[in-house]
């Protein structure tokens, strides 16, 4: 069992969620936010990501009613290795609550995962950490991809990431360390 504790359940509350939207939690092992978020989103979707293959089995776990009806989806995967997968949507918004990379623990780590992350949302993205009044915004770097739209399920206009040359300028951060 996974029960939101008063902390996250703060968090989720404060996170800017609207129906639909398609959400990635980064860290969320074992799936007690991401649970929530699923019954926020109504018809949206929500992706949790997490290093640790028994994180991920737990939340499979705990969320297997959310999981089943399509609403959420878990991936073994470190933040500073994450890529889209081929088609797969970009996200509105991304969130991780106590993510060593992310909240500065690890700065290299950080600089890393900050470039996949952007490269995952759509435009007007946004990315909220914990360790603020409950969450702080974390700004992105930009991103190596361009966003064409395309049509998702026939009729609904989303974005879609794809690769593009990188301009001179953003050929530094675009590199892959
Ligand atoms: C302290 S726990 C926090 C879990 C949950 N977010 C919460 O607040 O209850 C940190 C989680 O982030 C995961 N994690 C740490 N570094 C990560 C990384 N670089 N990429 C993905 N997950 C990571 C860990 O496996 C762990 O499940």
């Amino acid at each position: 069992m996974s029960t939101l504790s008063p902390r996250l359940a703060e968090i989720v509350a404060a996170l800017p969620l609207r129906e639909g939207m398609r959400v990635l939690e980064i860290g969320g092992a074992p799936g007690a936010a991401a649970k929530a978020v699923a019954r926020r989103i109504g018809h949206g979707h929500i992706l949790m990501i997490d290093r640790s293959a028994k994180g991920i089995a737990l939340a499979e776990k705990n969320a297997a009613a959310e999981i089943d009806a399509g609403l959420m989806s878990v991936r073994q995967v470190a933040v500073e290795d994450f890529e889209l997968l081929p088609n797969e949507a970009p996200f509105d918004l991304a969130f991780a609550v106590r993510v060593g990379a992310l909240d500065g623990r690890h700065p290299k780590v950080g600089e890393r995962a900050l470039k996949r992350i952007a490269d995952a949302l759509a435009p007007g993205r946004r990315l909220f950490i914990d360790g603020g009044d409950p969450l702080r915004e974390l700004q992105l770097p930009p991103s190596c991809f361009s966003s064409e739209p395309y049509l998702r399920n026939g009729n609904e206009p989303r974005a879609v990431a794809t690769r593009t040359a990188p301009t001179q300028a953003q050929n530094r951060s675009c590199a892959v360390e």
